[in-house]
């Protein structure tokens, strides 16, 4: 019989029995009597407690002291403050676990630096505590939206042994010691191993046999560039579809981007309350945008006209050819289009190998979702099909096709067009709640020289 906090505070008439748990956010005491804000993290909400001599335990009443945890039994009565609903008149108090004056987490506001110091705290501030539900329940959304489009979850695998990207961010996965790079066959796998940077290739396995699959979970990439937009981990989603082109590729990822920002209005309101007060004024004007507009999509080679004529001094400068810079990117989202926008049509040497070639022999069937705030949200291509032209793709971009035999065998077995993207959680949540640093959005950040919780 415990209640949680948020069901407790939506109750509809009193209760003469209830048992909450939390830990104390605050304690005032005035003569003989005491409030305590007490907090579970089951809503952003406290609940008020107040407890007086005839409460059994307020002899202890001292040790309710901020950060401490507590069981409380009383009544659930309506409250005269203007503040809340319900307020428990605690008939007993129970001190679980104390805490001490040392507690960082005192109730003046802290700045969001120091709490990524205590990160193992920061979780039962009002701010973190509402990003982590406002995530929880996203991650749920996602399942939900593939799920109700007949999408498969796949788990692919976290150890591998190709660099799906080829882009070399790969951490290397070892039992060797000294140098590890001298017998590869005699390591734990018989070869060199990595953590996945993308679950795509094996995604493209099973949506050549599911039809329609999904991945989500954890992401490696070793890349040292210490921005709010990277992290060493992260949790992606890739969506693979065989009989898909890049058109409804585009199509699915509009419609994803637009149902998460439907779910955080619908699902998160209060936890998006907060967000709108002390994040980003402008969130709820962005995800109604984002769910009312229809996104703008512009070819690579037409975004590079409008960088070059847009009269700015960019850090590095703007060719056809060049990768998009995320200032180049937030130019496009945030002030050319002033909308989410889907840039397709790269040339085929930035983009990796399995992208489909167009027929102009330049271009591949990429596609970036840009979006305000962020830049780059998702990546995603249309993948090369044909045998003959993946193999093509691999002498180009200097792979050898024995590395990727079972993934070029997809192409000599029932080939289909298909086609999938990625998603970054992260940056969907920084987006839909408007937190600016990665670090910020994920339960325990890595990030260069970073992981010590
Ligand atoms: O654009 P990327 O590299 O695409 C892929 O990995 C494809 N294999 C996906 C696919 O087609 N199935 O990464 C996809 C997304 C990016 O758009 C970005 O949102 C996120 O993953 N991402 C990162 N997020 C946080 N930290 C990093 N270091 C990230 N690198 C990529
Ligand atoms: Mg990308």
């Amino acid at each position: 019989m415990r209640t949680l906090i948020k069901y407790a505070l939506a109750a509809t008439e009193p209760k003469d029995h209830i048992v909450v748990k939390g830990w104390v956010r605050t304690r005032r005491d005035s003569k003989g009597f005491s409030f305590i804000e007490l907090n579970d993290g089951s809503c952003l909400a406290s609940i008020q407690i107040i407890a007086d001599r005839t409460t059994a335990g307020y002899e202890h009443i001292a040790h309710f002291t901020t950060g401490a945890s507590a069981i409380v039994e009383g009544s659930l009565v309506p409250s005269p403050g203007r503040e809340q609903k319900w307020e428990i008149k605690a008939n007993r108090i129970e001190l679980v676990g104390p805490a001490d004056a040392t507690y960082p987490l005192q109730k003046k506001g802290h700045s969001l630096e120091f709490l990524r110091t205590i990160a193992h705290l920061r979780p039962r501030s009002n701010l973190f505590g509402a990003i982590f539900r406002t995530r929880s329940r996203l991650a749920f959304a996602v399942h939900e939206f593939f799920q109700s489009r007949d999408f498969v979850y796949v788990h692919t695998p976290i150890i591998t042994a190709s660099d799906c990207e080829g882009a070399g961010e790969l951490f290397r996965v070892t039992t060797l010691k000294g140098n590890i790079d001298e017998k590869p066959e005699s390591d734990f796998f018989a070869r060199r191993t990595y953590l996945t940077v993308s679950g795509q290739l094996e995604g493209e396995a099973f949506a050549c046999a599911l039809s329609n699959i999904y991945t989500f979970g954890p992401t490696f990439r070793a890349e040292n560039s210490n921005t709010a937009r990277h992290a060493a981990e992260f949790w992606m989603i890739e969506p693979e579809m065989a009989f898909c082109d890049l058109a409804g590729d585009m199509d699915l990822a509009e419609e994803f981007i637009k149902a998460m920002a439907q779910c955080t209005l619908e699902r998160c309101a209060d936890d998006l309350a907060l967000f709108a007060r002390f994040v980003d004024k402008e969130v709820y004007n962005r995800l109604q945008f984002v769910i009312e507009r229809p996104f703008v999509r512009v070819a690579y080679t037409d975004a590079i006209q409008i960088l070059k004529r847009s009269g700015k001094q960019f850090q590095f400068p703007v060719e056809y050819g060049v990768n998009l810079q995320s200032e180049h990117e937030r130019y496009l989202t945030e002030e050319h289009f002033k909308s989410p926008v889907t840039v397709y049509n790269y040339p085929r040497q930035i983009k990796p190998f399995y992208m489909r070639l167009n027929d102009d022999g330049k271009t591949v069937t990429a596609m970036d979702v840009l979006v305000p705030g962020i830049g780059e949200v998702i990546g995603g291509a249309q993948r090369e099909e044909r045998l003959d032209q993946l193999l093509d793709n691999m002498r180009f971009h200097k792979l050898d096709p024995q590395d990727y035999w079972w993934y070029v065998d997809l192409r000599r077995y029932g080939t289909v067009p298909h086609a999938g993207f990625g998603v970054g959680f992260e940056r969907l949540l920084m987006f839909l709640t408007g937190v600016e640093n990665i670090r910020d959005v994920i339960p325990f950040a890595r990030t260069p020289g970073n992981a010590e919780f």
